[in-house]
Formats: structure tokens, sequence, C-alpha cells
């Protein structure tokens, strides 16, 4: 009867979540699930076959009909790799909305569930600690403040493209938070038992290291074996 560890992290966009779940997942032999990437993902399929972002109900039909696995840390879409095509601003721009519809929210549940069944895991997103995993074992909620996670998104950026400004940046943030945290169906909120880490003023190493002892900490009081 084997437990398999579960790492929640949620948190608004820029604060660091991908960063840190990586990393953690490397130290730890985990597997690394980004479920921000699925959402993307099914959001590059709707624009690329012209579906508009009113039409839930072509959105939830083209879901239906589309597979999105994760191997090796790249995301693929009905056997495609599309781990770069789905960081374009256009996908950005849209996957708030997408990631709004019931319908295509269970599904991408239903899957990450899936997956977290055959190995320790560490997940980021929005909604893993209250809704996917909400019996993790430990739960993070990774925040910064705004201009910190608009400042490190522009520094991401600067070099693909070069003409984006950081105001804009900022603004995109604030509404895409806007959205997630005010739609219907598992909008971004803290799991009643999250731990709450600013990292405005941490460096990667910091976060990492903080939540790898709170881990420790927390497996030393439930070992997986009992
Ligand atoms: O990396 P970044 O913070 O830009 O975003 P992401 O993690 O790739 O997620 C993109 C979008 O997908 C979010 O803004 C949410 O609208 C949606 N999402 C969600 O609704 N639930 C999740 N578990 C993960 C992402
Ligand atoms: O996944 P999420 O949108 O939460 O954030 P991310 O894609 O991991 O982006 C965060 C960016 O901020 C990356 O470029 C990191 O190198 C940087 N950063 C961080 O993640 N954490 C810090 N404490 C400081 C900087």
């Amino acid at each position: 009867n084997d437990h398999f560890y579960q790492i929640a992290i949620d948190g608004p966009a820029g604060a660091g979540k991908s960063t840190i779940a990586k990393l953690l997942s490397t130290n730890l032999a985990f597997t690394y699930i980004d479920t921000g990437a699925m959402y993307r993902a099914i959001t590059y399929k709707i624009l690329k076959q012209n579906v508009l972002l009113d039409n839930e109900h072509a959105m939830i039909a083209l879901a239906n009909q589309t597979e999105i696995t994760i191997k090796n840390g790249r995301i693929f879409l009905d056997q495609e790799d599309v781990t770069e095509l789905i960081r374009s601003e256009k996908v950005t721009k849209g996957v708030s909305i997408v990631a709004s519809v019931k319908e295509i929210r269970e599904e991408m549940v239903r899957l990450q569930k899936r997956i977290s069944q055959h190995s320790h895991v560490v997940m980021d997103g929005r909604d893993i600690g209250t809704v996917v995993l909400s019996k993790a074992d430990l739960k993070v909620f990774l925040t910064a403040s705004v201009k910190e996670r608009a400042r490190r998104r522009f520094e991401e950026m600067r070099e693909q493209e070069p003409d984006l400004q950081l105001q804009a940046i900022e603004e995109q943030i604030r509404q895409r938070d806007f959205v997630d945290e005010n739609r219907e169906h598992d909008p971004l909120t803290p799991a009643n038992d999250a731990v709450h880490i600013d990292s405005t003023s941490l460096s990667i190493h910091e976060v990492v290291e903080k939540i790898t002892q709170l881990f420790c900490e927390k497996i030393k009081k439930n070992p997986a074996d009992e």
C-alpha cells in the first residue's frame, strides 16, 4: 500500500512557482507537473483553430477531442511538442478565459489527479491545494508583490520580446490575477492548511530551502509507511 508524496504549490503569476517546483522536484527526485502548461496547451489549440474565446460550447468540444501528455518536462498536444509555443503572449492573454470554463477544468483536474497516482509529485498551479491534491502532504501558497512579479517576467522576456514594456506586463499580470481570483469555478485562493510564503525579497535558493525544510518536518510527523 504505497503512499506517494504530494507537494502542492499555488499562487499568482510570476511568484516563482514553476522555478521553485522544478528545483524541488529535482532535489527530491519527484515528478514535476506544471498544470498551467496544460491550460496553456488547450488555449493554444483553441486559438490555432480560430475558435472564439466566448464560444464555450466549441471550446469544450475541442477540449474533449484533445490529448495532453507530459514527458521529461516537455508538454505534448495531440503528440506535438508545444513546450515553447504555449509561452507566446497571445496564449498568455487568452489562457485565463479558457481556464474559467467549468468543463475544461474538470477534464484537466481529472488528468492531473491521474498523473499524481503513480509517483511522488510536486505540482504547481492555482487550485492544486484546494482541489487537485486536496490531501497533499504539504501545501504552499507562494506570493510576491505585483511590482516584483512584473519585474521578474520583464527580465525573463526581455531577450525574446525587446519591445515589451514593464508597465504592460504589470497590467497583464493584474488582469490575469483578477480573472483567476474571481472566477466561479476553483478560483485562485489559498487552501486553509497552506503555508504562505512571500518571496518578494527572497532568493530562489531561500524559497527552495524553506519549502524543503517544511516538507522534511511534515514527513517526520507523518511518515509514509504508517
Ligand atoms: O506561469 P504563469 O504564472 O504565467 O501561468 P501558468 O502557471 O502557466 O498558468 C496560466 C494560467 O492557467 C493561469 O493564469 C490560470 O488562468 C490557469 N491555471 C489554472 O486556472 N489552474 C491551474 N491549476 C493552473 C493554471
Ligand atoms: O510559475 P510562476 O509564474 O509563479 O513564476 P516563474 O515562471 O517561476 O517565474 C519567476 C521568475 O522570477 C523566474 O525568472 C525566476 O528566476 C525569478 N525569481 C523567482 O522565481 N523567485 C525568486 N525568489 C526570485 C526570482
